[in-house]
């Protein structure tokens, strides 16, 4: 309906940090609280559309009326991606997911006996958002968005993660700015698309960039999905 503009439709997202074990009390991880992906998760819902949101560990409580999937590591956030990705009309990528993973997990406590240092050997986790892009529907293909979190060249970085993952936007911020990124309530975007939309502006290399000043997540969120 005219209120509910996703009604009938499936939206999937990702959210959150991945933690990739090293041994049974330890693992590597990163600062995402999950706050965006979240936020998508209950605008989506609100718009009307069936939303499943596979989570990371966060300390955020389940948004009622959606289906949330817990996973740990990227690896499991990838399986569930895989099993749900065909099934879904747009999938937001918003995780912050683990590049990398130890090779070996050890089976029992890494003890520091006398060492002075210790080197782990860490192998790449799969892209998620690279699959997706490889893996849309051929029939009604999904729209697919991802994020760019960049610390310097952000338009160009997140340029070339829109082309080369085969996305239809990737939503940039820099942690650069005062009121972005992690766990702050805000964010300020700029979303990136291979075609136009109200506001968007072309940029020299074909892509069209809308810019939005700081906002809230939720209203992050609803400029994403709108
Ligand atoms: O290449 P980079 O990690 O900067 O791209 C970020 C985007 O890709 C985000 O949308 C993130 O959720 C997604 N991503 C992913 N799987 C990975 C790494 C990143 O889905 N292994």
């Amino acid at each position: 309906s005219h209120d509910l503009p996703l009604a009938g439709k499936r939206v999937l997202i990702t959210a959150g940090p991945t933690q990739e074990a090293l041994d049974p009390v330890r693992y590597i991880t990163n600062h995402s609280t999950g706050t965006m992906g979240y936020a998508l998760a209950e605008q989506a819902r609100d718009l009307g559309a069936k939303v499943t949101l596979i989570s990371g560990p966060v300390s955020i409580n389940e948004p009622a009326g959606v289906h949330v999937i817990h996973v740990v590591s990227a690896q499991d956030m990838f399986a569930a991606v895989q099993e749900h990705y065909a099934h879904c009309d747009l999938a937001i990528m918003a995780a912050a997911v683990g590049d990398f993973r130890p090779e070996y997990v050890s089976k029992e406590k890494i003890k520091k006996h006398g060492k002075t240092t210790l080197e782990l050997t860490l192998v790449a986790n799969p892209d998620i958002l690279a699959w997706a892009g490889a893996h849309k529907r051929e029939q009604h293909p999904q729209i697919l968005c991802g994020f760019a979190m960049e610390t310097q060249d952000l338009i160009a970085n997140a340029s070339t993660k829109l082309r080369a993952k085969h996305a239809d936007m990737i939503v940039a911020n820099s942690l650069r700015e005062e009121g972005a990124g992690f766990g702050t309530g805000t964010n300020i975007v700029t979303l990136l698309s291979p075609t136009a939309s109200a506001n968007s502006t072309l940029a020299g290399d074909g892509v069209y960039l809308t810019q939005f000043d700081r906002m809230s997540k939720p209203q992050v969120a609803q400029a994403i999905l709108h």
